[in-house]
């Protein structure tokens, strides 16, 4: 057990599987106490029985402001204030842009943009000073990829929130950054409302776009994200950290 989180608390969005997840078993053996927020019940129940001690997983949707303005009341009563705040939650729905409809359009803004302006003014009352907070984009706002327009759009807004964050909330001693990782082996693929076999042939291309030869792991992109949450990012603002194995740089 390490310490660099003890005495934190940390709210993880999108906490109940994948990159969240991982990052909130990382925050907990840092020493943090941390909050999970996934929708689906069952991953909820199943996230919170793994995490155990040191951890409470909530059911809430991102995507409405009713669940996160409660939310943000049972975390205070609960836990009083968030020293960490990682706006991690999102859904792709790939589609080629021709056939993009209302409802892949609204479904992914939903998440991935209005979840985290949800996420965030919600808890801003919650937030100390100093604290942290982390927003996932992806490596595919700084290349185009078939097939995500809309998916990188969204990601590509909450890139620019963490700039125009950080240059609203410096002062009360908050910091806003963002994490673009690549390929990251996580449940998404299995999420992304395509049979099986497609993801698995997608991936295979898409693999040979790595100049690290492999798929990325959640437990290494919590690292990063650790780095960010604490106080050894202390003096980084609206900074957007690739991790992608050279994918959008090399
Ligand atoms: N894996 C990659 O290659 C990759 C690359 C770049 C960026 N990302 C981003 O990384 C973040 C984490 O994704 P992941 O790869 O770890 O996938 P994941 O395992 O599917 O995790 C997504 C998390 O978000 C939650 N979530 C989805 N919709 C939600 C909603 N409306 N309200 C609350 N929670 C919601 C999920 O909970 P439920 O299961 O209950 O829906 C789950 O906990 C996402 O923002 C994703 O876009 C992933």
């Amino acid at each position: 057990m390490m310490n660099r989180l003890t005495g934190k608390t940390a709210l993880i969005t999108g906490g109940t599987t994948g990159i969240g997840f991982a990052t909130a078993q990382l925050f907990l053996e840092e020493g943090a106490r941390v909050i999970v927020v996934g929708q689906n019940a069952e991953r909820v129940a199943h996230a919170g029985k793994a995490l155990g001690n040191g951890a409470v997983a909530v059911r809430a949707d991102v995507s409405s402001s009713g669940d996160m303005t409660e939310l943000a009341e049972r975390v205070k009563e609960e836990f009083g204030r968030l020293d960490i705040l990682f706006a991690n939650a999102g859904i792709a729905k790939p589609m080629p842009f021709s056939d993009v409809d209302e409802t892949n359009i609204s479904d992914q803004i939903a998440v991935n943009l209005k979840g985290v302006i949800y996420t965030i003014q919600s808890m801003l009352p919650l937030l100390n000073n100093p604290s942290s907070v982390v927003l996932t984009s992806t490596t595919i706002i700084e290349q185009g990829m078939a097939g995500m327009s809309i998916y990188a759009a969204t990601k590509a807004a909450v890139r620019s929130l963490a700039r125009t964050l950080s240059a609203e909330l410096a002062q009360r001693g908050i910091r806003v950054n963002s994490i673009s990782p690549g390929l990251i082996e996580t449940p998404i693929f299995s999420k992304l409302g395509m049979p099986a076999e497609a993801v698995e042939a997608w991936a295979g291309e898409l693999l040979g776009t790595v100049p690290a030869g492999r798929f990325g792991q959640a437990y290494e992109v919590a690292r990063a994200v650790l780095f960010m949450a604490s106080d050894d990012s202390s003096y980084m603002l609206g900074e957007n950290l690739m991790f992608d194995g050279g994918m959008a740089t090399i």
